[in-house]
């Protein structure tokens, strides 16, 4: 009965999710600029400013429209704050001005209120004896706001955090100590949340639902953050709040459940992590960076223990329905690994976009398997997906590039993925790594795991071969030529269907051109008429079977005056331009995306913009 209901489950699956590919793009381009903020603290070190300061800059990718300090200075909190990227404000009020050995500092990327400096955090309660640095959402903040203007409450911003110093205020009123009013507004407040507070007696305290939140400890100082980079430079030692956990900051932070107030042991974990990897070194920047790690990243994310793979070869095997799921270029990979399960061992598996993932809830059975794709591990709709799935008993697997974030941590099991930090909000090294994974995995299920990490093995050192001067050269010759046109379209087939959707969102978020990726079958189907004279069309061509269709589709957006760059392991006659990529077999969307994300990283800087901060974007989205 058992096999049964499994065959037809595959037969169904694929006309149940026919139409999801086709909503991705829409989904991407619809994407919300609700994002998310770098949040940090740190005490015991008399320079507190100067430490926060360089958190910040490595926070920066997590929201880079305002940005602002408390310190604490004989028993008074001093602040500074104001709109536009870090280098710039502090050049404006010289954040090292401030003196104290404790302080909070937050980079905003805005969700509630717009950019402006009443906006920018610290917030403090009415006496400034308070303040308060937030990354999330307070979903039900407009009630809570009308409860405290009755109170009596001058709000002085338009945001949601704004209420959350009040709220201190108001519980310490009714004789609460610190600790206790952060666990009670934290029973208030709705939404996925983090926030670090400082009072004038030089408490320091963390708290998060949803958000994440890192304490890290070196000899003399505590730092708490939204991320480990913020206090890399001083410790790669730390400790992890869990969702509805607080930490009371000091030699010894000391952990509390929210909902039980007591205590809570917790691990010291050493990260092998260093600050030289979270730094741009000799490149100006980290998207550059990163791309050129490539070199060595896919070699390391083949790095797994091959009993692990095994072992969850083997649940995909015998699960009821294994399902992907991510977001955005993650969700890209998600989309390749269906390919790649199919051709590598003809095997069904379904990836949800996971903002989508509610909706298949009622496809989802203790037997079936969740495996999850992200580089940050926070991604709000990704975690809400492994909610979703963790009320049916889903066993979840994740592929994940931060140790220790709240997807691992959530997980039956997680592969990392061993890219060391990404900081351009453009995915690149974390894409690659995660493909790596997945195909390792398609090969486990077919028996065939050394095989794949040979192909792997060779596809790293091509890799290598290929990513030299010269060829970087050659791609920004063509990003000279590219820079003014409005529109890019990108087109791939089987295996590279999911890198030419994946091609168009690196061009659109790091150049800002228009950019779409179709599967060559479908233009005949409504994009052909986009194409005019002079009209640039990437199309992805490997050495597979369906390389004939696809210079087909080649051809046809030629004959209409199309101009083609061809991204193939050979030449051919219909390409006006020849990005060369190595024949890597079944690993060629692992090659072939990689000159495409060099060209829009040289696209986005010869249009004057920063690749590693992309327009209304943040590296994790931790809202949904
Ligand atoms: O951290 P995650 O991998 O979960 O992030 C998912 C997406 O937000 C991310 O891939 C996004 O699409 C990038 N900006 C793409 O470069």
């Amino acid at each position: 009965m058992g096999d049964k209901r499994h065959l037809v489950w595959e037969l169904l699956l694929p006309l149940i999710f026919s139409d999801i590919h086709t909503s991705i793009l829409t989904i991407k381009i619809a994407q919300r600029i609700e994002s998310m903020c770098g949040i940090v603290g740190c005490k015991g070190d008399a320079r507190a400013s100067e430490i926060l300061l360089n958190a910040l800059k490595s926070l920066e990718y997590r929201g880079y429209d305002s940005v602002g300090m408390a310190v604490l200075n004989k028993c008074q909190i001093f602040i500074k704050k104001d709109i536009g990227k870090i280098s710039d404000v502090d050049k404006k009020l010289n954040f090292k001005g401030l003196e104290g050995n404790a302080g909070i500092a937050h980079s905003r990327w805005c969700t509630h209120g717009g950019v402006s400096k009443e906006n920018s955090h610290p917030h403090t309660d009415s006496n400034g004896d308070i303040a308060v640095v937030h990354n999330g959402i307070i979903e039900n903040f407009e009630k809570l706001k009308k409860e405290l203007i009755e109170k009596g409450y001058v709000f002085r911003s338009e945001t949601d955090t704004e209420v959350l110093p009040y709220l201190i205020e108001e519980a310490m009123k009714d004789g609460n100590d610190l600790k206790s009013s952060v666990i009670k507004i934290f029973q208030k407040i709705k939404g996925r949340n983090a926030i670090v507070v400082l009072n004038k007696k030089g408490d320091l305290i963390g708290a998060r639902n949803g958000s994440p939140l890192i304490v890290g400890l070196s000899d003399s100082a505590c730092f708490i953050a939204s991320d480990i980079p913020a206090f890399l430079r001083h410790t790669n030692k730390v400790m992890y709040l869990d969702d509805g956990e607080m930490v009371v900051m000091g030699k010894k932070p000391i952990f509390y459940n929210m909902s039980t107030w007591k205590e809570v042991w917790k691990r010291l974990i050493e990260i092998d992590w260093n600050a030289k990897q979270a730094e741009k070194g000799e490149h100006p920047h980290f998207m550059i960076k990163e791309i050129m790690e490539q070199k060595e990243t896919i070699k390391e994310a083949i790095n797994q223990n091959d009993k692990e793979i095994l072992k969850i070869a083997g649940d995909i095997n015998n699960a009821f329905g294994t399902f992907f799921t991510a977001c955005g270029t993650a969700g890209k990979v998600c989309l390749t690994g269906e390919y790649l399960f199919s051709q590598i061992s003809k095997k069904h598996v379904n990836y949800i976009v996971s903002s989508e993932f509610p909706n298949y809830q009622h496809f989802l059975t203790s037997k079936t398997l969740l495996i999850t794709v992200s580089q940050s591990g926070e991604t709000a709709d990704v975690m809400e997906a492994v909610e979703t799935a963790k009320k049916k008993n889903v066993k979840i697997v994740s592929i994940v590039n931060v140790k220790g974030s709240s997807l691992d941590r959530v997980s039956d099991h997680t592969f990392l993925i061993n890219a060391g930090p990404e900081k351009a909000v453009a995915s690149t090294k974390a894409t690659t790594a995660q493909m790596a994974v997945i195909m390792l995995l398609a090969y486990a299920c077919d028996g065939r795991l050394e095989e794949g990490k040979r192909l792997l093995i060779e596809t790293a050192a091509k890799v290598n071969d290929m990513l030299n001067p010269r060829y970087e050269d050659h791609i920004k010759s063509l990003a000279e030529k590219l820079k003014k046109v409005p529109n890019i379209y990108i087109i791939g087939r089987g295996l590279n269907y999911a890198m030419a959707l994946e091609s168009a969102i690196k061009i659109q978020e790091v150049s800002r051109i228009h950019a779409e990726g179709f599967a060559g079958g479908e233009l005949k189907h409504g994009p052909l008429a986009l194409i005019d004279k002079g009209v640039p069309c990437i199309a992805l061509v490997a050495n597979d079977d369906v390389k004939n269709d696809i210079i087909n589709n080649a051809i046809e957006i030629k004959s209409r005056g199309g101009y083609i760059i061809g991204v193939s392991p050979e030449n051919n006659k219909v390409f006006d331009y020849w990005l060369k990529v190595p024949d890597v077999g079944v690993a060629s969307p692992i090659a072939s995306i990689i000159p495409v994300q060099l060209l829009a990283y040289h696209l986005g800087v010869l249009r004057g913009l920063d690749p590693d901060y992309c327009v209304n974007l943040a590296k994790a989205v931790c809202v949904k």
